[in-house]
């Protein structure tokens, strides 16, 4: 079966109780056992609930694997996963990554002896260089948020694969629909639902998936030892939102371009990164591994942090906020938003400096953006 398909269908039966179309929200807690160690399939909803389960098989088949977890958020979901390490373990990161990851990264876990070290991953060989005995992970995003750089990821899986150890997308920015990690070598896949899989911004949550029977056992384990699972409605709501997926990804890549385009022929702005441009650095890596260049847009403002505050706080449409991946457009201010957590010199080194807004097209229609975007602009010289 097909993407549109499986998003509708995949793990979403007609209910076997009651022959409801629309898996139901099972919102309990226990499930009444037949009798001492004969129950239904179900226990206690931290261990599984039918709606969480129906959002799991989803997932997987999206992600053609056959293991998914659902998690309470985005970080709960990058949590479960770094689960998989122990102390000692030493995980190769690539260093253009989520904030709040690396706040994970370099505040909690290494009280837990887990070790990191951060490489530029578009180039190979600064990940294969930092690969050492104990190295368990290697922790990889791309396109990278926000400067939407490219990773190879059959690479990084190969050089993962060679030395004993897992390779871990976190594949929020592209989504199942764009990208699929797994048939590109990859052991383990992340999401936060939050974003583009949920897409109407009204619901947190995370997902981990991977096709290794050993690996799913594993997270499963430590899932219900730590217990940052989703509540059923929440499962439910990033449920409904998966089955539209494909059609709305094809929208947000539709409005990007546009915004892409009209932001390329505006004085205000000194640069457009856009993987769907030619002449992007990462395009022909993501031609090569994704169906599609996505719906985020990054642009470097020419009057540098005063242009940049003005055109966060004059859009209209455009809200200012942190999230990504809604069916409304957002603008975000990376260096005091989601990118805070990183340190002034870290993130000017990796090309976010105060002149960087980031900008998750939706999809109103493009006209409006690009008029409220224009309106912007104009109050930034
Ligand atoms: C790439 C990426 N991974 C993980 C997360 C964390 O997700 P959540 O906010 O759902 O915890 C985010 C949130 O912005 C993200 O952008």
């Amino acid at each position: 079966m097909n993407f549109e398909t499986l998003a509708i269908h995949a793990g979403q039966e007609p209910d076997a109780a009651t022959g409801a179309t629309i898996v139901p929200v099972y919102q309990t807690v226990t499930f009444t056992q037949d009798a001492i160690g004969h129950d239904r399939g179900f226990v206690y909803s931290r261990s599984g609930n039918p709606t969480r389960q129906a959002l799991e098989t989803c997932l997987a088949a999206l992600e053609g694997a056959r293991f998914g977890l659902a998690y309470a958020s985005g970080m709960a979901a990058v949590a479960g996963a770094m689960q998989l390490v122990k102390a000692g373990d030493h995980v190769v990161v690539a260093d253009d990554l989520y904030g709040g990851t690396y706040r994970l990264f370099s505040k909690i876990l290494p009280g837990f002896d887990v070790r990191f070290t951060y490489v530029d991953a578009t180039r190979l060989e600064e990940v294969a260089k930092a690969i050492t005995p104990e190295t368990r992970m290697v922790w990889i995003e791309s396109p990278t948020n926000p400067m939407l750089r490219l990773v190879d990821v059959a690479a990084c899986a190969e050089i993962a694969r060679r030395a004993g150890a897992w390779l871990v997308v976190d594949n929020t920015f592209a989504t199942p629909f764009l990208q699929n990690p797994i048939a590109l070598g990859a052991h383990v896949v992340v999401h936060s639902t939050t974003k583009y899989v949920g897409g109407h911004s009204d619901v947190i949550g995370g997902a981990v998936v991977v096709d290794d029977e050993e690996l799913a056992t594993k997270l499963r384990f430590a899932q219900n030892a730590t217990g940052g699972v989703p509540g059923p409605w929440d499962a439910w709501l990033t449920l409904r939102g998966a089955k539209t997926l494909a059609v709305r990804m094809r929208q947000h890549e539709s409005n990007a371009r546009r915004i892409a385009e009209f932001a390329r022929g505006r004085r205000e702005i000194a640069a457009v990164h856009y993987p769907g441009f030619s002449d992007h650095p990462g395009h022909d890596l993501a031609a090569k591994q994704m169906r599609g260049f996505g719906g985020m847009v990054t642009i470097e403002l020419a009057g540098g942090e005063a242009a940049a505050r003005t055109l966060c706080e004059s859009t209209k449409l455009f809200s200012l906020g942190e999230s990504l991946g809604g069916v409304e457009s957002l603008i975000g201010y990376p260096w005091l938003m989601s990118h805070a957590a990183f340190a002034p010199e870290e993130k000017r080194r990796k090309g976010i400096t105060e002149a960087v807004v980031r900008l998750s097209v939706g999809l109103e229609d493009a006209g409006d953006l690009c008029d409220d975007l224009g309106q912007a602009l104009a109050k930034c010289r």
